[in-house]
This record gives C-alpha cells, sequence and structure tokens, in this order.
C-alpha cells in the first residue's frame, strides 16, 4: 500500500461494476470534497474489473473498464481494492491475491464471507493489513461495527434478526392485504425486490449466510454458513399468515444466534412472533437486528437491507475505516465546515392539536374558526363537547406554520369567549416525521 497522508490521493480497484459499484462511484463522484474534507483522504478510482466493457457505465473512463483482473492488481498505485462482483470464484482468489500482497480489501459478498471468512482474515493479519465487510450484511445498517467495536466488550448474548429484505417484504404483503405466497413474490418481484431467481431468498439461504457472519462476530467464534441449519418461506400459506393474526402474532423469517452454556447455536427459520415485540414492527423490506446483552440489555438496529446507495454506504465506511482518521480524526476535520444557514423555527411547518376550554354560547366556534382562518391555516377535524357552562373545543388543524399558529393563538387568547390557556400540541404527519 502506498504511503498516504492526510488529502492524499488512495486509488481505489474495483471489482465489479454493477448496482452497487456504479453506487459507490456515484457516491464518491457526489460527495467527494465532503470525503475529504471530514477524513483528509481523496479517494479515486484506478481500474474496474467487469464482464462485458462493451457496457457503459456512468462516472466511469472506458480505459478504466477490464476484464482483466491483473490490469487492477498491476496497478502500481493500487492502495485497496473494492469487491462488488459477488459469487465466490474467482472472486476468492482475486481478494486472497490483494490481502497477500498488502492490500486491504472491503467486499459486500456475504456467500464468499460466510464460507471464508477466517482464512481471508489470517491471511490479512499475516500481511498486516485488513478485510473489512460490513455491506455483506444487512445493507446500510452498520451492524458490524457496532458488534465489532461499539459492543466489543459488552458479551453479546443473542443476536436475532430479520436480516432478508425480501422475504419480509413478502410476508408483509401476505399480512397486509390476505394476498397468497406466489402474488407477493410476482409483487416483489416487480418492484425489484426479489430477483428473477428468488430461492436464495426465500429459501432462507441468504439469511443463514449473513447469520453466520453476524454470528462469527458477536459470539468471537468461526461459524460458517454450513454451520447454519435454516428453512425458509416457501411453504407457509395465507391461510397461516392469517391464523397466527388471529392469535395475536406476526410471522417473520428470523435469524437466530444465542450463546448457550457456552455453547453457540444459530439458525434461520420462520417464527411467530407476538404484535408487541418490537421486531413485529418491522415491515416491508427493511432489515433489522436485536442485539442483547447483560451490559448493554437491549440495542436494536433497523434499515434498509439492500439498495445500490445503501449498500455503497456501507461499503464506503469500511473505507474510510481502513484509512482511518489522522490527526485530528473525523468530527473535529469537518464538524461545522459546510456553513449552512440556520432555519428560522418560525418557518417550519407542522400541523397541530389544539384543546380549548370556551363558554357554551353560540357563535363561539365560528369565531374560533374566522381567527384560524384569517391566519391562513385550515382545519381538519374539530370535536365540541358540553362541560356544564363552558365547552371543550378540540381542533387538528392540517400543516402551517409555526408563524401563523403562534398568530392564531395570540389571537384566541383575546377571545373573551375562550377560557384559559389553550393546549397546542405538534402533530407528527408523514411530511414532518
Ligand atoms: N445489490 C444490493 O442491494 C446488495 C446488497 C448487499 C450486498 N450486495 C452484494 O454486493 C455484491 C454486488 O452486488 P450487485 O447487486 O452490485 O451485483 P451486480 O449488479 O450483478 O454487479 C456485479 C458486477 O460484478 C461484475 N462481475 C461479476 N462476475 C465477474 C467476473 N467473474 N469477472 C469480472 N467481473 C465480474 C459484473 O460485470 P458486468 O457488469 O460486466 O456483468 C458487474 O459489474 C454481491 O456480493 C452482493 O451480494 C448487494
Amino acid at each position: 500500500m502506498s504511503e498516504h497522508s492526510p488529502g492524499h490521493r488512495v486509488r481505489i480497484g474495483l471489482l465489479g461494476c454493477g448496482t452497487v459499484g456504479q453506487a459507490f462511484i456515484a457516491m464518491l463522484h457526489e460527495h467527494g470534497p465532503t470525503i475529504a474534507r471530514a477524513s483528509g483522504h481523496e479517494l479515486e478510482i484506478g481500474r474496474v474489473l467487469v464482464r462485458s466493457i462493451e457496457t457503459p457505465r456512468a462516472g466511469v473512463r472506458p480505459e478504466q473498464l477490464t476484464t482483466n483482473p491483473d490490469d487492477v492488481f498491476g496497478d502500481s498505485e493500487l492502495d485497496l481494492i473494492v469487491e462488488v462482483m459477488g459469487g465466490i470464484d474467482p472472486t476468492a482468489d482475486y481478494l486472497r491475491r490483494a490481502l497477500a500482497s498488502g492490500i486491504p480489501v472491503v467486499s459486500a459478498n456475504k456467500q464468499l464471507l460466510s464460507r471464508q471468512a477466517p482464512e481471508l482474515l489470517a491471511l490479512a493479519q499475516d500481511a498486516d493489513t485488513q478485510v473489512r465487510f460490513e455491506a455483506s450484511v444487512c445493507g446500510a445498517i452498520p451492524v458490524i461495527k457496532v458488534l465489532r467495536e461499539s459492543l466489543l466488550a459488552a458479551e453479546i448474548s443473542a443476536v436475532t434478526g430479520i436480516v432478508n429484505g425480501t422475504t419480509n417484504y413478502i410476508l408483509t404483503e401476505m399480512s397486509r392485504t390476505g394476498m397468497s405466497y406466489e402474488d407477493a413474490l410476482a409483487t416483489a418481484q416487480a418492484l425489484g425486490y426479489a430477483e428473477a431467481d428468488p430461492s436464495e431468498d426465500v429459501g432462507g439461504a441468504d439469511a443463514a449466510a449473513k447469520m453466520a457472519i453476524l454470528a462469527s462476530i458477536a459470539f468471537h467464534t468461526n461459524v460458517r454458513f454450513d454451520d447454519v441449519p435454516y428453512e425458509g418461506i416457501d411453504r407457509l400459506s395465507a391461510e397461516d399468515i392469517e391464523l397466527a393474526g388471529d392469535l395475536g402474532y406476526t410471522i417473520k423469517l428470523l435469524g437466530v444466534a444465542k450463546l448457550t452454556d457456552g455453547g453457540v447455536s444459530v439458525r434461520v427459520h420462520p417464527a411467530l412472533i407476538p404484535h408487541e415485540h418490537r421486531l413485529a414492527a418491522v415491515s416491508g423490506p427493511d432489515n433489522a437486528v436485536l442485539l442483547e446483552s447483560v451490559a448493554v440489555r437491549q440495542i436494536m438496529l433497523v434499515g434498509p437491507g439492500a439498495g445500490g446507495t445503501e449498500t455503497a454506504s456501507a461499503v464506503l465506511a469500511d473505507v474510510l475505516s481502513i484509512l482511518g482518521t489522522p490527526n485530528r480524526g473525523f468530527l473535529q476535520n469537518a464538524l461545522t465546515d459546510a456553513g449552512r444557514p440556520l432555519r428560522d423555527p418560525d418557518l417550519t411547518s407542522s400541523a397541530f392539536y389544539v384543546r380549548l376550554r370556551v363558554s357554551d354560547r353560540p357563535g363561539v366556534l365560528a369565531q374560533i374558526a374566522s381567527v384560524f382562518a384569517e391566519a391562513e391555516i385550515s382545519i381538519g377535524s374539530v370535536i365540541q363537547q358540553g362541560e356544564g357552562d363552558a365547552a371543550r373545543l378540540v381542533l387538528v388543524t392540517h400543516e402551517t406554520q409555526e408563524r401563523r399558529m403562534n398568530t392564531a393563538i395570540s389571537a384566541i387568547r383575546d377571545v373573551t369567549d375562550v377560557r384559559g390557556e389553550p393546549v397546542v400540541v405538534r402533530v407528527l404527519t408523514k411530511e414532518n416525521a
């Protein structure tokens, strides 16, 4: 690896330039200056290995593309390899070649890491370099970093995960609409959540690979893909989902890794989860991992488990972890240098719940309504209830600017039939959530 100091260029050899590879390149183009300011490293792409150089790739010059791995490894300025081509052969050979010559590797490849991580890690150690693979598990969710760095000494006792977005989407749709497994799978394929050949996902093998990686890290123990028994969701019917729902359960494809009596068990299978369990609320293509330990009790990480940009973000995080934070470190380097203006809170918008006590006299509601109308606030719903000689008036507005609501509330305080102080609470809507 060539010497790099802050601001020094870092040349990345890219193995694969498909969904994740292209998103990674786009991310470097779009956020290069921010990355450089924050990390002190200017990342650039060197040669790019693909199967077909005829296909143009955005942000890649034709002369960067190659079908010959020697072009990538022969680059005299090569600093780091990013592997986003997938598969085991010939990928494993390429990673071994990089590591053996001291070049650090970032990989998104769960198939390979769940089978050969111990050998690759040993090779990296011997060559005094690193292999990182955050993107191989749960896409954008930084679960490996949390397990390996933030919770290293937390003595994790269980890792329970929804680690396959395709099956979670299918099960969510079956439970939401009552549709059959076949129809939900077809919808997932139409939306790009499932591949044309979905067998790795629906059969549970994809989740088993990810659980092998997570269990290895959580329990500091070699767990390989072949050690993880797995079942998929392909035998579940709409009837099972409905019956489970009637009994108070949601069906999820779960990865369950536990430390029991000093031994590690890892499995993947569909499971009934009580509706009120935190994992039951994880819907659509999202992933989630629940980490348990006496020291930290429970930590749940939730987010997108796949997607080009999401996965590329995990790849970039690994690259930056390898390069480190020279001198003053990340936060100090770029905490405030974007210098964006701070928005006036009065100009932010929200919907509002307003509760008033008013005299129970004709015309009061019309008076209140005209105050809101003058402030250009539209009202979504109103409830009026008598309370002796007074009435309780509850209004929920549509989204409006804070300054308009402040104007309306000042005017309402001046209405003689309003008793006491109005209670105003912001309403979380999809727009302001
Ligand atoms: N997509 C996701 O959401 C996601 C999420 C998490 C992890 N991952 C992992 O990320 C990796 C890449 O996924 P992807 O979706 O980006 O795959 P992809 O779209 O199929 O891209 C694969 C790339 O690798 C190249 N490639 C494949 N085999 C090759 C070989 N033998 N020699 C040279 N080039 C080869 C392909 O070249 P051509 O373009 O010429 O065919 C293509 O550019 C996989 O390990 C996957 O499991 C993906």
